[in-house]
């Protein structure tokens, strides 16, 4: 990790509801005005002297897994009065993957830009950050770090567990594994039908380790959010109690004015949180995730270091895709801090926590749970090193990333055959074709699906196997791609390769029939073709055009500011605070 700047954000020099006053050229005013106001919601003057606590409102009816955000904020409410200051709820931007066109990653950026405004912009002393589904954790951290105001994050927590046929089942691993077995032919439309009912039974975030899930336990590593909160199913009253306490926290951090993120989320903390995310198989997203979130601290998260934490670290939650269990068994197996306690010689313990302890009180604290199989010990780890690897070669000279516990272990050693699609679109037109010419042992390639090429790097990297493949039993190809893949997926994917084609990184000079080298034990991933030939290449080589709506909103600040996957997509404009 490179080094950190110090935020620009002051303690604020007034309090309450006379801080941020709105300009009016007389700050008297302006505060009479704002009490008028703010005395149609009946609020008394006692009231209006108190401290005041933000919370985030990010239900919506686009967004079911947040479905019990509205529980919550009247328990983080229930929390801050007990404490005696003022709870004030306002709405920002909310993400669902499945409801976000083109992709949920467009928007992450806008939430935190969103979410950072308005807690600047408005008279709160602290706030509770209620998120959940994948890229509104991220957002709130961004937005945490970025305004520096005191902050305790509350995850919607995960839903329960689905069944069908006997089968314990969830979202959304099984829903990738069902919907492959329904394109192979060996699923019926009425069981896919069916099985709808059942992936994603109640609210909450998806229940495998995906990247909600993962960032839960981030969440809970860095120390911004209280122990349990990451792994607490969504639907149960320990939930609530710790949505009463995380408004008691922040009621009391609103009077102290502290402690602050860029306090609590330290170098050491974020490489805690890599070392966390080694050892749980956790969303390959998550790297991106916190190189934004890092970013904004002026903290540099440089893959080699991931990498190296990876040789030494084991997975050791038996959770899918890399294992067999679900969100609900490793809470009650002890959740994030018993697991901890397994890698503890691999953290720094002495980081704070927006609680107030050290990070080895928070693992001393953890519930031993006797008999339980889903936080594994380093002599029996689910894998004996961590869950992902960074490559370098040819091909991604900025890096690549790979999940390897969720993918094929013959195929982590291959040369093969490169088969290209130029696009998503492109391969939404040609994949499934009869007539591809692509056997199983060959290495597909999807280009144009990065931050600036897709827009927004989506999760189209664990794309479908060719039909014709796929019904005759080939389960897993490798594929390689420069967008990003869902944290419940599994295979043999190669992910952000960077810089992306878009750009003219050199994924945009590979040609169908050119031969690729994966070779994950030695972190290789090599394009078999001479540097003159890819010199000649690139001379030939033209920019995608200009995708629709990129000259204009937020579509064309997108475009022209977002970066690169090692830099963690956020925009460039958006970097630490000038010292
Ligand atoms: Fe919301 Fe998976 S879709 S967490």
């Amino acid at each position: 990790m490179a080094s950190r700047k110090k935020n620009g954000s002051e303690p604020p020099k007034a309090s309450g509801l006379r801080q941020g006053l709105a300009t009016y050229g007389d700050a008297g005013f302006s505060l009479f005005l704002r009490k008028a106001f703010i005395k149609a919601g009946g609020y008394s003057d006692d009231a209006l002297d108190r401290p005041i606590v933000g919370i985030t409102n990010t239900a919506s009816d686009f967004n079911p897994c947040h479905g019990n955000v509205p529980d919550l904020i009247e328990a983080v409410k229930r929390g801050v009065m007990l404490a005696g200051a003022l709870p004030m709820v306002f709405p920002t931007v909310s993400i669902h993957e499945s409801f976000s066109h083109p992709t949920s990653m467009f928007l992450r950026n806008l939430m935190a830009m969103d979410t950072e405004e308005m807690i600047r912009a408005q008279p709160m002393d602290s706030v509770v950050l209620i998120g959940g589904c994948d890229k509104t954790l991220p957002a709130q951290l961004m937005a945490a770090a970025s305004v520096d105001r005191p902050a305790v994050v509350l995850p919607v927590g995960p839903m329960l567990v689905g069944h069908f046929k006997g089968e314990v089942l969830g979202a959304c691993t099984d829903c990738r594994r069902l919907w492959g077995q329904y394109r192979a032919g060996t699923f019926s439309q009425d069981d896919i039908e069916r099985v709808s009912e059942r992936l994603a039974p109640t609210k909450g975030t998806c229940m495998v380790m995906g990247t909600a899930s993962t960032m839960g336990c981030i969440v809970e590593t860095l120390g911004m959010g209280l122990p349990g909160s990451g792994s607490t199913p969504a639907t149960h009253s320990d939930r609530l109690r710790l949505a009463e306490q995380s408004g008691k926290l922040a009621a009391e951090m609103a009077r102290q004015h502290g402690p602050r993120p860029s306090e609590i989320m330290t170098e050491a903390a974020f490489r805690n949180a890599l070392t966390v995310l080694q050892a749980i198989g956790g969303s390959t997203n998550a790297l991106v995730h916190l190189t934004a979130i890092a970013r904004r601290l002026g903290v540099a998260i440089e893959l080699e270091q991931f990498d190296a934490i990876g040789r030494k670290v084991p997975v050791l939650v038996d959770l899918k895709p890399s294992g067999d269990h679900y969100m609900e068994h490793f809470h009650w197996a002890g959740g994030n801090s018993r697991l901890m306690q397994e890698i503890r010689d691999h953290l720094d313990v002495s980081c704070r926590t927006v609680a107030g302890k050290t990070l080895k009180e928070v693992i001393d604290a953890a519930e031993i749970v006797p008999n339980q199989t889903v936080i594994r010990t380093p002599a029996n780890p689910i894998k004996p090193t961590g869950g992902m690897a960074v490559l370098r070669g040819n091909l991604a000279p900025r890096g690549a990333v790979i999940k390897h516990t969720a993918a094929t272990p013959a195929l982590l050693t291959h040369t093969g055959r490169a088969v290209v699609f130029d696009s998503l679109a492109d391969l939404a037109a040609r994949g499934d074709d009869p007539e591809l010419d692509v056997k199983a042992d060959d290495i597909l390639v999807l280009r144009n699906a990065g931050p600036k090429g897709a827009p927004g790097m989506p999760e189209a990297g664990s794309f479908p196997i060719p039909m014709k493949l796929a019904r005759a039993g080939v389960k897993d190809m490798i594929r390689i791609s420069d967008a990003r893949m869902s944290g419940t997926a599994f295979g043999t994917i190669v992910l952000h390769v960077a810089p992306e084609s878009a750009v003219g990184g050199p994924l945009a000079l590979v040609k169908t029939g050119d031969r690729i080298t994966l070779d994950v034990p030695n972190r290789k991933l090599e394009l078999l073709v001479s540097a003159d030939e890819l010199e000649k290449r690139r001379k030939a080589w033209t920019a995608p055009p200009a995708h629709p709506g990129s000259d204009r909103g937020y579509t064309g600040l997108f475009h022209r500011t977002v970066l690169q996957a090692d830099e963690g997509v956020d925009f460039d404009f958006l970097g630490p605070a000038a010292d």
